[in-house]
């Protein structure tokens, strides 16, 4: 997820343009177009919400064939050949049926999907790259309150366009 500094993943009317970067930080790295292509191919299989999956549709599908899950009690018309429906229970869903399949599951949010995921122990990372903005307004991180959790810092990076992505990995007892 990207999250501006005072916590909004969304701004109210859907604009994106507070995802560019903007200022420049010297120290920060930036990565190449092969890097963040072979970043992606690492990835077997989206997982998303259905606003998340009508906003990605409104701005142009950016999975390829991946294969996207979505999470939706709603009818949906047939959509491209990656992409399935799925209304039943979260946890077969990820750890029975995704799990047999893939090894890479990316949850791609939106703040719904991701409480409900967080609730349920599903996610094993979380990444939060925070934008150098603050939007004042528009959609919560994570949608509602969650119990407490205790993650562990797992990576760092500074990007020099300002973005900072925080890796963490879920605490096994
Ligand atoms: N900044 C970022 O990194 C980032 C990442 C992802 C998304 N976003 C943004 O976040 C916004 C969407 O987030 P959102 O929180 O409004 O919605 P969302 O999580 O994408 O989707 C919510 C919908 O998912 C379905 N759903 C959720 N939990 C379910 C469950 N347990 N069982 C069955 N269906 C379930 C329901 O669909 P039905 O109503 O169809 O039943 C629900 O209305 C968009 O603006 C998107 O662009 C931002």
């Amino acid at each position: 997820m990207v999250s501006s500094l005072d916590g909004f993943i969304a701004k109210s009317d859907n604009s994106v343009s507070w995802l560019e970067g903007g200022s420049v930080y010297d120290a920060g790295i930036s990565i190449s177009e092969e890097e963040a292509a072979a970043f992606v191919k690492s990835i077997d299989c989206y997982v998303m919400g259905s606003r998340t999956y009508e906003h990605a549709l409104e701005l142009g599908w950016p999975y390829g064939d991946t294969p996207v899950i979505v999470v939706t009690r709603r009818k949906w018309p047939a959509a491209r050949k990656s992409v399935g429906f799925y209304s039943g229970d979260l946890k077969t869903l990820v750890d029975v049926d995704l799990a047999a399949q893939y090894r890479n599951i990316w949850l791609v949010g939106g703040a719904m999907l991701c409480r409900r995921f967080l609730e349920l122990g599903l996610a094993d990372e979380i990444r939060l790259t925070l934008a150098p903005v603050l939007l004042g307004e528009g959609l919560r991180l994570f949608d509602g309150p969650l119990t407490e959790q205790r993650w562990n810092l797992k990576n760092v990076v500074a990007y020099k366009n300002g973005f900072v992505e925080l890796l963490y990995a879920a605490v096994t007892e």
